[in-house]
């Protein structure tokens, strides 16, 4: 059987949909059968592994897998040997300190003395060091946010994404201890055809990347406006100008990003631009 690249995805979670989409935009086709541990695809050399994904950075550490999709706040927190390849741009959450609802809290110093309740012993207890603040830190594995509601804890500290989690159970968030996403993670030391495929991943990873970021633009304008409007158009280089069938009409193309494109199009309107098309892009070659 040819070398395959093993990479760790979370099994079930925040990160498990947007994993599984990411190599699926990257052309990679994953066989489903009923095993929910592990799959292949069949038209890149890699094998999926589905684990928990506190536990990732310890299975690449221990090369049981060569890569994983984790998010940051797990590898600040588990310290294992392990580098950060890229950053994937999903799963943004931070982790911040909640407590009961209705409590009043003016600042870090209410934690004094406090019990609090977290997967992330590590990082609390830095966070605390840091305030100078002297609490106790309850590790527990799982469903921290019910511990105040049933006197396990005074506050809590775990992720927060929608902030649903925590509205549900009644508590608010105070404090912010760090902002996180999702990132690949790789063993430091792999085997030459593993980093092959693995450079063959990030360079699909980073043209899929761009291209969710950009917009292709089609526009119509008169060809006496068209210095103005090319102005407004940042491009990959300069746009594609094709005369229209109508005399004096020319066809203009080029690539925006998604964050200016608004504001581009109002001008764009104001220039005298007629029948502005925005469509996506699949992947970005650069
Ligand atoms: C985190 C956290 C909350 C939830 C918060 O869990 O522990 O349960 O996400 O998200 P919300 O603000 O959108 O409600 P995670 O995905 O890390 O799963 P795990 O706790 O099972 O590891
Ligand atoms: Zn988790």
């Amino acid at each position: 059987m040819p070398t395959r690249l093993k990479i760790a995805v979370q099994k079930s979670g925040r990160l498990y949909d947007d994993s599984l989409k990411l190599l699926k935009d990257c052309g990679i086709d994953l066989k489903n059968g009923i095993n929910k541990l592990k799959t292949e695809s069949d038209n890149f050399p890699m094998e999926v592994f589905f684990l928990r994904d506190d536990d990732i950075p310890q299975y690449v550490e221990d090369a049981v897998a060569d890569i994983g999709i984790v998010g940051e706040n797990v590898i600040l927190e588990k310290n294992k040997k392990v580098s950060i390849s890229e950053k994937l741009g999903f799963g943004k959450c931070r982790l911040s300190v909640a407590i009961g609802r209705n409590e009043s809290y003016t600042d870090c110093r209410y934690l004094q003395g406090k019990k609090i309740a977290t997967t992330y012993p590590v990082l609390v207890d830095r966070f605390l060091k840091e305030k100078n603040i002297r609490a106790e830190i309850h590790e527990i594995s799982g469903s921290v946010e019910i511990a105040p509601g049933i006197g396990l804890a005074d506050a809590i500290v775990d992720l927060v994404s929608s902030g649903s989690t925590l509205f549900m159970n009644g508590l608010r968030e105070v404090e912010t201890i760090l902002h996180s996403e999702a990132v690949l993670i790789r063993h430091p030391s792999l085997g030459n055809v593993q980093q092959q495929i693995l450079e063959k991943l990030l360079f699909r990873i980073r043209s899929v990347r761009k291209a969710r970021h950009t917009k292709y633009i089609l526009l119509n304008a008169p060809n006496e406006k068209l210095n103005e409007i090319i102005a407004l158009l940042p491009g990959m280089k300069s746009p594609t100008v094709l005369p229209l069938a109508e005399p004096g009409w020319s066809s203009v193309h080029s690539v925006v990003n998604e964050n200016d494109f608004w504001e581009i199009i109002e001008k764009l309107k104001g220039a005298g631009a007629q029948g502005i098309l925005v469509v996506p892009i699949e992947k970005m070659i650069l």
